[in-house]
């Protein structure tokens, strides 16, 4: 087992060293891959340090370079770059794709995240790595050890959708990013933030999917203990999209004036639509009490209290009555 792992380090470092190369020298990487990188603004320095790279069209090129390089199928087979068929042929499971290694807190490659170029309706965006014996989607964060020094620096931790979004974002200045690759947010993930800094800001896309992500992620962070903020970007942008059209000045002042902390978020999000009707805004009180409820610090209960109180207009006896309730329910 231990052995298995320590070949898939091995393997993993391989490929991407092979992916970079690809990229930066072959004719074909040059024309597809890093002139669509160029396209995105991604400069050469950015490129380099995410170790971004380019699997060819070819549908065994890499597989066939690895084995002639020694690789048993077995090992390219369990890491999930290489598919064999009965005959022991061999294809790439990425071909044609602009390449994302996915690193450990400590620097490992884990795995990939490859992009198709075209906007192909067939093909998914974005194919990543399978789970293997060392890549567990749920238990990493992309972008934690480019950004791990900055995430203590600053003692705080901004959370985004994509990969592209951690990336934009470093070249924007701003260096205290990780993504949960589109998944929904895992504990495993905030353990993770939580050995870095206590403090989390989600910066999810703006539209109704993020918009409900962040809704989750406030929860699952609240029941750790940690401070949580949340920023949506105007419709249809995301961090990537809002950081290439603005200077790195423009985007550390949206995100300095714009965070709101969960309590004010949900109120805003919900408000817009429960405006004066009394049902409805006694289903968002609920609803911030719920997420209040999960936090396990009494006293840190009893300010958001005060904040909601002040926030939703309602008296701090009855939103501790219907706090108390719901601990009760729990037990
Ligand atoms: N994702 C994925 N598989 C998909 C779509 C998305 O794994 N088919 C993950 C990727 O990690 C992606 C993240 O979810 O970065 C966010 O998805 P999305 O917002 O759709 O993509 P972007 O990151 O904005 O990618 P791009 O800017 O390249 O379109
Ligand atoms: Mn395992
Ligand atoms: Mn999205
Ligand atoms: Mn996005
Ligand atoms: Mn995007």
């Amino acid at each position: 087992e231990v052995k298995l792992r320590e070949s898939l380090y091995i393997v993993s470092e391989f490929a991407k060293k092979y992916f970079v190369e690809q990229l930066n020298e072959t004719e074909e990487g040059k024309n597809i891959g890093l002139s669509y990188f160029k396209e995105r603004g991604f400069t050469k320095e950015t490129i380099l340090k995410f170790e971004l790279g380019y699997s060819p069209a070819q549908r065994n090129a890499f597989t066939e370079y690895a084995e002639k390089k020694g690789y048993s199928k077995a090992l390219l087979e369990a890491s999930g770059l290489s598919v064999f068929n009965e005959q022991g042929n061999g294809i790439d499971r990425f071909r044609e794709r602009v390449m994302f290694p996915i690193h450990s807190f400590s620097g490992r490659v884990l795995g990939f995240g490859g992009r198709i170029l075209r906007s192909d309706a067939k093909a998914a965006k974005y194919l990543n790595s399978p789970e293997t014996e060392i890549y567990h989607k749920s238990k990493i964060l992309y972008g934690i050890f480019q950004s791990k020094q900055a995430i203590l620096k600053q003692n705080e931790c901004l959370l985004v959708e994509g990969y592209t979004d951690v990336i934009s974002l470093h070249q924007s200045g701003i260096e205290n990013v990780v993504s949960s690759s589109g998944t929904a947010l895992t504990p495993d993930q905030i353990r993770l933030i939580k050995r870095l800094t206590p403090n989390v800001t989600i910066l999810y896309d703006g539209d109704s999917a993020g918009i409900k992500a962040s809704f989750r992620g406030i929860d699952l962070i609240l029941e750790q203990e940690l401070n949580v903020k949340v920023l949506l970007f105007p419709e249809g942008n995301d961090p990537d999209s809002f950081a290439q059209k603005h200077s790195s000045e423009e985007i550390q002042n949206y995100i300095a004036e714009n965070a709101t902390d969960f309590i004010q978020f949900k109120a805003k999000i919900l408000l817009e639509d429960a405006k004066n009707d009394p049902v409805k805004k006694a289903d968002l009180i609920r609803d911030i009490i719920q997420s209040i409820s999960l936090v396990p610090n009494m006293i840190q209960r009893e300010l958001y209290i005060q904040e909601t109180s002040k926030l939703m207009d309602v008296r701090e006896e009855v939103l501790f009555k219907e706090l108390a309730q719901i601990l009760q329910r729990k037990g």
